[in-house]
């Protein structure tokens, strides 16, 4: 069977939105909504399965929706809301849960990272984390999730709670859904170790460009950036070994909109030094305005407010009758 496209993606509003999240996810959805119907959600429940301060949670809502729409996502051509405004997200995830067997999750590399040493102080929530991400998409019948390459994992996990789904009741009613990791920056580095994922977390703010950084900003972190005394290869298969160099001009060629073979050639054989002022150059210029737009529009909270009721009652009309399929298929009693 045959599902009409449509794509679904998101962000935990859980601060310091950086480089990684705009070239792995947020920019690559925009063009997407020439092509398909596109959900782009907050995914302010998935933010819980770490401690959250509650006045900080709403205000960083906020700012990943306007972060959303300063890159590009139009609220008219595309669903905005934020997850928890959907009951119906959680509902599903309970349900998708009694078809994922543990061995399935205890395989998922992020709640191993994350819960590290103290396994046993991890919540349930970060353990079924996948489970929720994969309801999220299937609420929508989503087909396509475009994605950093990290959450490959997740995806394969949605992919197979959908099968055993469709299996176990013998229907087509859930999409395989399949990623899309697109762009030349799929896992973008920490500017301070280029064996690092670039991430919210770290504790150095020197590792990551925040798209709400200024100008200044941004070109020192560039300037700081962790390289090794070679100049640029003239080959993408000189960058083995090479992980800044390697980030650093697979930055390049995603804000420039160029493969990262493109990238080496133009700066093959130079220095560090003047690459790095050409990357910082672009990445200003490509963030700058990003970064003033999602500034103004946080200066009016009513406004992004309206876009997520809006979007949210979007999304309802669809996931509410998704979910109550789903209860039929079960037989889940509706009186
Ligand atoms: P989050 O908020 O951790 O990341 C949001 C998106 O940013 C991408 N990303 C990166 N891409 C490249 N380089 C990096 N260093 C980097 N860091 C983050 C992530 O791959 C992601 O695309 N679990 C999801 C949120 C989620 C979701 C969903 C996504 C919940 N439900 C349903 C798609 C569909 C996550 O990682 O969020």
């Amino acid at each position: 069977m045959s599902f009409p496209n449509r794509v679904f993606s998101g962000v935990q509003p859980t601060g310091n939105l950086h480089l990684g999240n705009y070239l792995g996810a947020i920019r690559n959805w925009v063009p997407l909504q020439d092509q398909a119907e596109t959900i782009f959600c907050i995914v302010d429940l998935h933010a819980l399965t770490a401690p959250q301060d509650p006045v900080l949670l709403k205000t960083q809502t906020r700012e990943v929706t306007a972060a959303y729409i300063a890159a590009g996502i139009d609220p008219e051509r595309s669903i905005i809301f934020n997850q928890s405004a959907v009951a119906a997200h959680s509902e599903l995830s309970w349900l998708l849960g009694c078809y994922a067997p543990l061995g399935w999750l205890n395989r998922m590399t992020q709640f191993k990272e994350k819960a590290g040493k103290q396994r046993d102080n991890a919540v349930l929530g970060l353990y079924a984390y996948p489970v929720l991400m994969a309801a999220d998409i299937l609420l929508y019948k989503g087909t396509h999730v475009p994605v950093g390459e990290d959450q490959k994992q997740h995806l394969e996990l949605a992919r197979d709670i959908a099968g055993a789904f469709n299996r176990r009741y013998e229907v087509e009613f859930f999409p395989l859904p399949e990623p899309q990791i697109l762009g030349a920056a799929t896992r973008v580095m920490s500017l301070r170790d280029g064996t690092k994922k670039m991430s919210k977390s770290d504790a150095s703010d020197y590792s990551r460009i925040n798209m709400t950084d200024d100008a200044d900003t941004v070109a020192l972190k560039i300037q700081k950036a962790k390289t090794d005394p070679h100049p640029l290869p003239d080959t993408a298969a000189a960058l083995d070994g090479r992980p800044e160099a390697d980030n650093l001009l697979g930055i390049y060629a995603a804000l420039a909109g160029q493969t990262r073979d493109q990238a080496v050639a133009r700066f093959a054989g130079q220095p560090f030094s003047s690459f790095k002022r050409e990357l910082a150059d672009l990445s200003v210029s490509v963030l700058g305005p990003i970064g003033a737009e999602m500034k103004r529009l946080v200066g009016d909270p009513g406004h992004i407010d309206k876009i997520l009721k809006r979007g949210a009652e979007r999304a309802h009309a669809i996931a509410d009758k998704v979910l109550a399929d789903t209860q039929d298929i079960i037989g889940l009693l509706k009186p």
